[in-house]
């Protein structure tokens, strides 16, 4: 299979190098509006670059996965419907809820694949959660408690096209929440902080993040997220039920020390980052789009599946804003 791969920054250098270790890729192509990093990623891992996208689209090639800036992917994927591609683009699809919502009325108007990159669906603590609690091992769930702390925050100049800690971090715990529990999210009640670098305040963001989610049957579920975690990488998830209680992330490299006079200490080798700790599901997901491209598996997160995890974002940001709790309803499904 030909591939294209549009964004050679921290996770598309990451995706180029899965696909080039996949045996089914045939050929990879990669381009960036920083051409000098395309060039430097093609050479390191031997593969084609081209100046541009248009190039890129250009050579007919069977699949395209979209790595670029959140502010580009809107417009790659339309274009990418527009030629019959199937595309596989990271989060979010868009930076806001009319980009994402005209984006997938393209693909599904052309009748193409989108598979969006939540690769937590190919995690495998996410997935035993997940059959933990549709087993009805934990009994009936009663609370979640999902958190995601970034040890350090990304360059100053991402913030302004992230979308925001709601749409660009929370949205994977919204999105693994409904994956996990089957649940829908109904409401949200979300605040926000700025303090600490001015960078967040410059891009009128927040630095550090919580949510309280209600489900349709009455689970309540809380997220947080920083970007200022200095112990490391954390992501968690705890799921409690009226038998049972399940740890997504608890494990020897969790950073979280405990201060209980029986304990063993600080962990010693905490998890650095997303690419250390999520390296085997990235991985995964990217098989599984060759797979779903191939037709041999249902396309395992598509466009309305992120577009739901991205309106729980929007609800968020809106909570917050306003101060007060936010029905999903008041948020556009289309
Ligand atoms: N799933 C995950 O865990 C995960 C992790 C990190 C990033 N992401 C997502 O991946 C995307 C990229 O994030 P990153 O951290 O790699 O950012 P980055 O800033 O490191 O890289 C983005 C690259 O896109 C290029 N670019 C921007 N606009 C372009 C365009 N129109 N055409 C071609 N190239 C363009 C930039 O030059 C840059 O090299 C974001 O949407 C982000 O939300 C997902």
């Amino acid at each position: 299979m030909r591939i294209g791969l549009i964004g050679t920054g921290r996770i598309g250098t990451l995706h180029a190098r899965t696909l080039t270790a996949l045996p089914d890729v045939s050929r990879l192509v990669v381009t960036d509006a920083d051409t000098t990093r395309a060039a430097d990623v093609a050479a390191t891992l031997g593969v084609d670059h081209v100046p541009s996208p248009d190039e890129l689209f250009g050579l007919g090639l069977d699949a395209v996965v979209v790595t670029s800036a959140t502010a580009s992917h809107a417009e790659l994927v339309r274009t990418a419907a527009a030629l019959g591609l199937p595309v596989f683009c990271e989060k979010p699809v868009a930076t806001d809820l009319p980009g994402t919502a005209e984006a997938l009325r393209a693909v599904e108007a052309a009748g193409t694949l989108l598979q969006v990159g939540f690769m937590r669906r190919f995690d495998a603590g996410y997935a035993a959660a997940r059959e933990a609690v549709r087993s009805g091992r934990l009994g009936r769930l009663h609370t979640v408690r999902a958190c995601t702390s970034d040890p350090a925050p990304p360059p100053a100049g991402y913030l302004p096209h992230s979308g925001g800690l709601y749409r660009d971090c929370l949205v994977h715990d919204f999105d693994v929440l409904r994956w996990v529990t089957g649940g829908e999210v109904v409401s949200v009640y979300a605040a926000g902080s700025d303090a600490g670098p001015a960078m967040f305040r410059e891009a009128g963001d927040v630095g550090t993040a919580a949510a309280l989610l209600t489900l349709d049957d009455g689970t309540l579920a809380t997220a947080t997220a920083t970007r200022l975690n200095g112990a490391g990488y954390d992501v968690r998830m705890e799921l409690a039920g009226e038998r049972d209680q399940v740890a997504v992330g608890l494990g020897p490299r969790t950073p979280l020390t405990s201060v209980e006079p029986a304990a063993t200490g600080a962990p010693k080798d905490p998890w650095p980052g997303f690419v250390d700790r999520f390296l085997p599901a990235y991985e995964a997901e990217l098989g599984a789009f060759l797979r779903a491209v191939r037709g041999e598996i249902p396309n395992p997160c598509d466009g309305r599946e992120a577009l739901t995890a991205f309106r729980i974002a929007e609800a968020c940001a809106l909570s917050r804003r306003g101060g007060r709790p936010v029905a999903l309803g008041e948020v556009p499904a289309r």
